[in-house]
């Protein structure tokens, strides 16, 4: 997610920094630019389990075997914590969230594949009892998405570079580029849709920073974790490049994509724009997206990974 435009496909993913956590509603937001998490539970849900794969892919780059203590912050429903308890099933599996509904979904679903992990609520942003609940020196703590949205993101990062052991791995998943999914004219509203999706998700971002008091961070990834104190600082950049047309289980994520961007930035958007898109994902109407055989997809997700020194 470059930070805020592509924060949410990366989920992505958004909002709490040290403000209250409970569940508000359906709409996903907190009442102002700030994401409800525990609103989202379902759509996080589904999103873990159409990327299950993916997950196993990526955790089978960034764990090694005789990895021990493994924890998953802002675990939302679990599906790294899953794949890391897939791969290591005699190691301790530990998945913290601000929000209880995820901790319970992360704990169900691990429950329901057969997985054992540890659940607990934790709140990067108020860190006095993490340490306690991981237990352990951890060999690889992973923070997917979650980074941008504390208080004080290099405070955050320093919290859990502070969880690692000698040699230990901390990886975030942050940056990147948004999807792209549609032609630049799709001949509902103005060309360049987007673009000004995009353009509402950095806004959105900016909001919730300024909403929660929350401090700058003006410099990169890279150099954060460097701050940190972690050494050997490495991206992978995962590249998504599926050509149109999209079609079936590629065509549902693009759509589920667009459709949680949409609801989550909509007051960044202007009314023209929210018609438009209201007519492109109204799966009854004409103009729905998913008729069309010319949507693609292209993205880059980033991991950024430091290494804890060595005693
Ligand atoms: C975009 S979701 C990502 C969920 C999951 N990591 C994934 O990649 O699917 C962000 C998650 O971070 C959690 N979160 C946000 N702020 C947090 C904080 N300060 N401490 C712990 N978790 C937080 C949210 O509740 C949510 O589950």
């Amino acid at each position: 997610m470059s930070d805020g435009a592509s924060e949410h496909q990366h989920e992505s993913h958004p909002g709490h920094g040290g403000h209250g956590h409970g569940g508000h509603g359906g709409h996903g937001h907190h009442g102002g630019a700030s994401i409800d998490f525990a609103a989202e539970a379902e759509r996080l849900r589904k999103r873990a389990d159409a990327r299950a794969p993916v997950d196993r892919a990526l955790m089978l780059r960034l764990s090694e075997r005789d990895d021990r203590v493994f924890v998953d912050v802002g675990c939302g429903a679990g599906g790294m914590a899953m794949a890391f308890a897939q791969t290591h099933p005699d190691a301790r599996t530990v998945a913290v969230d601000a929000e209880q509904a995820l901790v319970d979904l992360a704990g169900e679903r691990a429950a329901a594949a057969g997985l054992s992990i540890v659940t607990a609520v934790a709140d990067v942003d108020r860190p006095e009892h993490l340490a306690d609940i991981v237990g352990a020196p951890a060999d690889l703590v992973w923070a997917g998405g979650v980074i941008h949205h504390t208080t004080d993101q290099q405070a955050a990062l320093d919290t859990l570079a502070g969880l690692l052991g000698p040699g230990g791995r901390l990886a975030i998943a942050e940056g990147g580029l948004p999807g792209q999914f549609l032609p630049w004219d799709v001949g509902v509203g103005r060309p360049s849709l987007e673009l000004r999706l995009a353009e509402a998700g950095s806004q959105r971002m900016a909001a919730e920073h300024a909403e929660n008091g929350a401090a700058r961070r003006p410099y990169g990834w890279n150099v954060a974790l460097e701050k940190a104190g972690l050494h050997d600082v490495r991206v992978i950049n995962d590249v998504t490049d599926i050509p149109a047309p999209l079609t079936g289980p590629d065509l549902e994520p693009a759509l589920h994509s667009l459709a949680a961007q949409v609801g989550w930035f909509e007051q960044f958007l202007d009314a023209e724009d929210r018609d438009a898109w209201a007519a492109l994902l109204d799966a009854d109407g004409p103009d729905w997206l998913g008729s069309r055989r010319d949507l693609y997809h292209l993205e880059i997700r980033s991991y950024y990974v430091g290494t804890k020194a060595n005693g």
